[in-house]
């Protein structure tokens, strides 16, 4: 899956989308956004497509019910190769191809619609009755080919959506699934104050699906859910994808004001760096006086981790030893949360396919244990599997320069800040402006992937960090030894959003429109106006 760069390019999908409704001044952000994982995951991860052939014989095919949530669909096209991603400039624009609805994509008609577009979205309520059609006559021909639809909930308000159901599940589409975008919003309102679906999973079942209820933002459950639609083999699958309307733009998330608004052009500087600045809090289970690592995980799923952060260390490159791949293998099941594996072991590459085997998700080496070539073969090895490769520096060290030529590979950047071998340690300060530095070089040189920090990460710390420029952060003592871990993980989430509105009201500054950036943020500033020292102005604010 290589989960860090499926993140980051649904991420720029949003950014992609964004871009295109402020130039446009017109489209659909709520549903652009809110579908954003959904589509990513299917064109990034799970589908049998190809932009080269957009008609070959094979490919899965995906229908986009919800036709208003074009902008969206066609930049996650863009971004899968499509079509160029600058061409998201036309988007709505008189002789654009990329109008408010898709349009099916024929070669003949190339001038008005873009290629990988499979159904012409707009009057909703259609796509799932195209969508048994395809499934229908796939089967009937004997070919594997599978069948995704995207649904709205506002959508459902269709009758059509119901009849289709009905004969999805009697003609046993084992090859269709519908994936239901809930984010519980459509154009004039809440979908429960308009037309209540609720109880959506029973609604589905008692129509003979298979039915999967999951986190619709969550990559890792959208894999999964996927996957497992493949074991229904006597009827259609429907994933009910737990969404948040305009989900990544904090002003817009949940506001039925942005289903169908543009935000001014001058906004989206700010809006590409709050949509860029999306952190990771990554809780490590080694520190902390208890040893059960299970209940760690569980604890820290509840408490909503991003990541968990897995130390392993042989007691020879580090003067202390904790656990191996086989640990890893063992907790592997009990989440579908990604791990994140720190080596901070001698010789990384004898034992890396033991940590390929474990399914790790993100697996950091450090720059001290391994010759270029070594990593180089590391990375290879962890990519071929899907796996995000990473490089770690002990606080003393400089990022090597034989890293630059590998940097398209490379995830994640680590930078210690304690050294290596023990949680509970206090931060060292100094490495602050080593961790600026090194961002800076990083992203000279092009670099699109994390910073990662670790070490004495807390609450007091935070905000620094993030301003050197770390998004994904560590935390074992601030988590575990706290007694309280979902309130530890909350305040360290609410520190890591103090300092970005701080950053993007700075942005707001550079640009000249604090006032203006100030009224459309005002809802989400309030609860942090104390700490950024705001009050007054929010509150003279009319
Ligand atoms: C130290 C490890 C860190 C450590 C983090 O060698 O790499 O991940 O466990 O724990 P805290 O946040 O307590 O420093
Ligand atoms: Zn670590």
């Amino acid at each position: 899956m290589r989960y860090l760069d499926l993140k980051r390019k649904i991420c720029s999908v949003r950014m992609l989308a964004i871009q295109g409704i402020a130039e446009a001044g017109s489209g659909h952000p709520g549903a652009s956004f809110s579908a954003a994982e959904i589509m990513g995951v299917l064109y990034f991860r799970k589908m049998n497509h190809s932009p080269e052939k957009p008609d070959w014989d094979e490919r899965d095919y995906f229908i986009n019910s919800k036709g208003h949530s074009a902008p969206g669909f066609f930049a996650t096209l863009a971004i899968a190769g499509y079509f160029p991603p600058s061409e998201m400039e036309t988007l709505r624009k008189l002789g654009s191809r990329l109008q408010g609805h898709p349009v099916r994509y024929t070669p003949q008609e190339s001038h008005q619609s873009v290629p990988g577009t499979e159904f012409s979205g707009g009057s909703e309520g259609i796509g799932l009755s195209v969508s048994i059609g395809i499934a229908l006559a796939n089967r009937l021909d004997g070919k594997k080919n599978r069948v995704y639809t995207l649904i709205g909930d506002g959508e459902s308000n269709e009758g059509q959506i119901w009849e289709a159901a009905m004969a999805a599940a009697k003609f046993k589409l084992h090859n269709l699934v519908a994936i239901l975008d809930r984010n519980r919003i459509q154009q004039d309102g809440f979908t429960e104050d308009i037309m209540p679906l609720d109880p959506t999973r029973d609604k589905w079942s008692a129509f003979n699906w298979n039915v999967i209820e999951i986190a619709g933002h969550n990559v890792e459950q959208i894999i999964d859910a996927l996957n497992k639609s493949t074991e229904a083999k006597d009827r259609p699958t429907i994933i009910i994808a737990k969404t948040v309307k305009g989900n990544g733009i904090k002003h817009m998330t949940n506001n039925p004001q942005w289903h169908g608004k543009a935000p001014p052009r001058e906004h989206t500087p700010i809006l590409l760096e709050e949509l860029r600045s999306e952190c990771l809090i990554a809780p490590s289970i080694i520190a902390g006086q208890q040893e059960n690592y299970e209940e760690k995980i569980r604890s820290a799923e509840r408490g909503g981790a991003d990541i968990i952060h897995l130390d392993i260390m042989d007691g020879k490159f580090v003067p202390n030893s904790t656990f191996n791949s086989d640990t890893i293998k063992q907790l592997r099941n009990i989440t579908t949360l990604p791990f994140d594996a720190h080596l901070m072991i001698e010789n990384p590459l004898a034992v890396i396919q033991d940590y390929i085997d474990a399914r790790c998700d993100i697996v950091t080496v450090h720059a001290e244990t391994c010759s270029e070539s070594e990593f180089g073969q590391i990375t290879d090895r962890l990519l071929s599997n899907g796996i995000s490769p990473g490089i770690a520096l002990n606080p003393s060290t400089d990022l090597p320069n034989w890293v630059f030529p590998h940097l398209r590979d490379v995830d994640v950047v680590l930078i210690m800040s304690v050294n290596p071998g023990f949680a509970g340690q206090k931060f060292i300060p100094e490495v602050l402006s080593k961790m600026r530095h090194i961002n800076q070089k990083l992203r000279e040189h092009g670099f699109r992937g994390y910073i990662e920090a670790d070490g004495g990460i807390d609450a007091t710390i935070l905000q620094a960090v993030y301003e050197a420029g770390a998004r994904i952060f560590v935390a074992g003592n601030a988590v575990y030894g706290s007694g309280d871990i979902h309130g530890a993980i909350i305040q360290l989430r609410y520190k890591v959003n103090v300092a970005l509105e701080r950053k993007l009201l700075e942005q707001a500054d550079t640009i000249g429109i604090r006032r203006d950036w100030l009224k459309t943020r005002k809802h989400i500033l309030i609860p942090l106006a104390n700490e950024l020292g705001i009050e007054e102005e929010l509150h003279a604010l009319k």
